[in-house]
């Protein structure tokens, strides 16, 4: 099976993820071992504001493209962001200082670190208002929607996706974020696992294929499938995404 993963921070220098170019190759290598034929670059929407520009990303892109073509290796660098969502986000998507996923019509979102959901629903209304279709990056991790997963179900029921995180499933995050990753799962209503991948070594290097196996446990081949394979392949082409309910 040929995998894909839609949330990492794998370019060197922009935001939390790894310090050089070689360690962002280790992490390639790793994940290409794991079966990854296909790696979106998230950096944080914050970070590539502040501290760089997006003609910077595109250009480690680029880099990247050309080492993976000398290397030998098969496997795809694509460009996204992961996207805080404050009540400046729309207004940065139409200013091109927020990026969807490979230029799709999905944009990777993360939720505030709180448990006031503020302005938050109007801003993700704000941001389908232009078209595009929220990802809704770890909910599992996300205290507002552990504490209340009505919350979440709501999100998905106004055409929100959500992006479970493998470490979750694997106990990285703790038990409530295995518990809940597995409850969202089992409840259908988790369309993307992927590995948000910050480092080539400890705890937050590429594991979506220990994610995958985990969740064939979970729910079956055939779904885990869709998970992990399918549906993250459909959402860097701008295609639809396989829904269970
Ligand atoms: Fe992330």
């Amino acid at each position: 099976m040929k995998l894909c993963d839609i949330h990492t921070h794998i370019l060197p220098s922009i935001d939390d993820g790894p310090d050089t170019i070689q360690e962002t190759v280790e992490i390639i290598k790793l994940s290409s071992i794991q079966n990854v034929f296909n790696i979106v670059a998230t950096p944080h929407k914050k970070d590539v504001n502040e501290s760089g520009t997006i003609g910077k990303i595109q250009e480690l892109i680029t880099e990247l493209r050309s080492i993976i073509v000398h290397d030998g290796l098969d496997i795809n660098i694509l460009l996204g962001m992961e996207n805080h969502v404050d009540d400046k986000l729309s207004e940065d998507i139409k200013k091109g200082n927020a990026l969807s996923i490979n230029n799709s019509r999905f944009i990777l979102v993360e939720m505030p670190y709180t448990t006031d959901l503020g302005d938050s629903e109007q801003n993700l209304l704000n941001v389908q208002k232009l078209g595009y279709v929220p990802v809704i990056a770890h909910p599992e991790r996300m205290e507002i929607f552990q504490k209340d997963p009505g919350l979440l179900r709501k999100f998905v029921s106004n055409g929100m996706l959500t992006q479970i995180t493998s470490g979750s499933l694997i106990g990285k995050f703790g038990d409530d974020a295995k518990t809940y990753a597995e409850s969202i799962f089992i409840e259908d209503i988790g369309h993307v696992l992927s590995s948000d991948t910050h480092r080539a070594a400890g705890w937050r290097a590429p594991d979506l294929l220990q994610g995958y196996e985990l969740l064939k446990g979970v729910l079956g081949t055939r779904k885990a499938t869709h998970i992990v394979c399918t549906n993250p392949l459909n959402i860097i082409n701008n295609s639809a995404v396989i829904k269970f309910r």
